[in-house]
């Protein structure tokens, strides 16, 4: 039985204008096109006009930056719509010019998840078209899928399709996404494997793949397969074992020998160095146990997400987002990764309801809070009709192998959007 735990339509809110993609059908074009765009900026400026004063006042509320960014959500994500070719995804946007991708790309479930939990938190019936139609198009992913990144693609994706809609149209994907990563687990290594591909690596894990032991929890309990769930526990109970320090940061790759499963080395592959504490894969580590702690009710998991935040708490800087990797030495000239800072506000926003301590509790939904208004703010909240239709500006993607440095990211609007529907619950 799933649990409905995120599922919310806002009723008592909706666009003060809605516009559907006819609107901006070829047809009125150019003439009206700039009309409509207009149109459309206006609640964004009576809400600039509101925070101005609000300022005056005290903090913005939860529900004024959720109508502010849902705004802009509306133009960014149907602006995507428009531009995508048929058989592509939308992945960042450089120099001015927006890239795409094939499925294949680990991100391809996340813009077809963010329409899904737009549907969800606004009620607006459009943006369930739009993630039906992005969502059918990864419908053959799982036969072609040859890494651990099939849970992220097909948990954003189909997981969040079944989860709102209840619609068992959407569970054969799903069964296939789990199935294809259980073939990835080895009982050697307690550990499912996350690429194919080596750089002297026998079976390389990276802790990324805590993030895919979701739809292995979710097919266990829809389709009675005892299996996959104990998969999903066996690499959790690993990870912990092997990828953690004593101060509950985290190596972002652990490579073990397949015959005998001993460690082979521990490294890092998008961090600053071997030991330092890249962002995002701290963040995928908190996000990653909490979601765990949720989906098994298992202790150790819950200690384990709590002992993160913990971690967390110490060294993020003030304003909640993290810089790229905590260790590198240029801070705090050195580059913030949006993308972790909102991977993390939604962890911190699910964790602070499932702490048994109150003090911690009021510490993550406070950290929660912060890191979501940083992000909905002036420095990271693109402008409508700018950045190429992601929500959130500079995400840093691979600084060491030189690809997506600070550009925006659309797994950062895919966790944006969940952390600010979880923190208006
Ligand atoms: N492999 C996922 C990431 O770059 O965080």
């Amino acid at each position: 039985m799933l649990k409905y735990t995120n599922f919310r339509i806002l009723t008592e809110w909706s666009p003060p204008f809605h516009f559907t993609k006819d609107a901006r059908s070829p047809e009125l074009l150019p003439c009206n096109y700039y009309n409509i765009l207009n149109m459309r900026r206006l609640p964004i400026l009576f809400t600039s006009i509101a925070l101005a004063l609000l300022s005056c006042t005290g903090e913005e509320s939860l529900d004024s930056i959720a109508r502010r960014v849902y705004s802009v959500a509306d133009i960014q994500m149907r602006d995507i719509d428009n531009r995508l070719a048929p058989d592509s995804y939308p992945k960042t946007y450089e120099n001015g010019v927006p890239k795409d991708s094939d499925q294949g790309w680990w991100c391809s479930g996340f813009y077809p998840g963010t329409l899904w939990l737009l549907y969800e938190q606004t009620g607006d019936e459009s943006y369930r078209s739009l993630a039906e139609k992005h969502t059918l198009k990864l419908s053959d992913l799982p036969d072609k899928i040859t890494d651990h990144d099939i849970g992220f693609q097909i948990a954003s994706s189909f997981g969040n399709a079944y989860r709102i809609t209840a619609d068992t149209c959407w569970l054969a994907s799903l069964k296939k996404g789990a199935l294809c990563l259980a073939g990835r687990f080895s009982p050697v290594t307690g550990t499912t494997k996350s690429w194919n591909f080596s750089r002297n690596w026998d079976f390389p894990v990276i802790i990324d793949n805590m993030m895919n032991l979701e739809i292995l929890t979710m097919a266990s309990r829809l389709f009675q397969l005892d299996s996959l769930a104990e998969i999903a526990c066996t690499h959790a109970n690993t990870t912990i074992k092997n990828h953690f320090r004593d101060d509950f940061s985290c190596f972002h790759l652990v490579d073990y020998d397949s015959t005998d499963g001993h460690i082979r080395g521990k490294q890092t592959v998008q961090g600053y160095s071997d030991d330092s504490a890249w962002a995002r894969g701290q963040a995928w580590a908190l996000y990653g146990y909490t979601m765990m702690a949720r989906e098994t009710a298992v202790e150790q998991y819950l200690h384990q997400a709590e002992g993160i935040a913990d971690m967390l708490l110490e060294r993020l800087p003030e304003d909640g987002i993290p810089y790229w990797d905590f260790d590198d030495p240029a801070i705090p000239d050195a580059l913030r990764d949006a993308s972790a800072g909102a991977i993390m506000s939604s962890a911190f926003a699910e964790l602070a309801g499932m702490t048994a301590s109150s003090t911690r509790s009021k510490a993550y939904r406070q950290m929660a809070e912060r890191q979501l208004r940083t992000l909905a703010s002036e420095a990271y909240l693109a402008s409508p009709g700018t950045n190429g239709g992601f929500l959130l500006k500079h995400s840093v993607g691979n600084i060491p192998g030189g690809t997506e440095i600070d550009v925006p990211l659309s797994y950062a609007d895919y966790y944006f959007i969940e952390a600010l529907g979880r923190l208006i619950e």
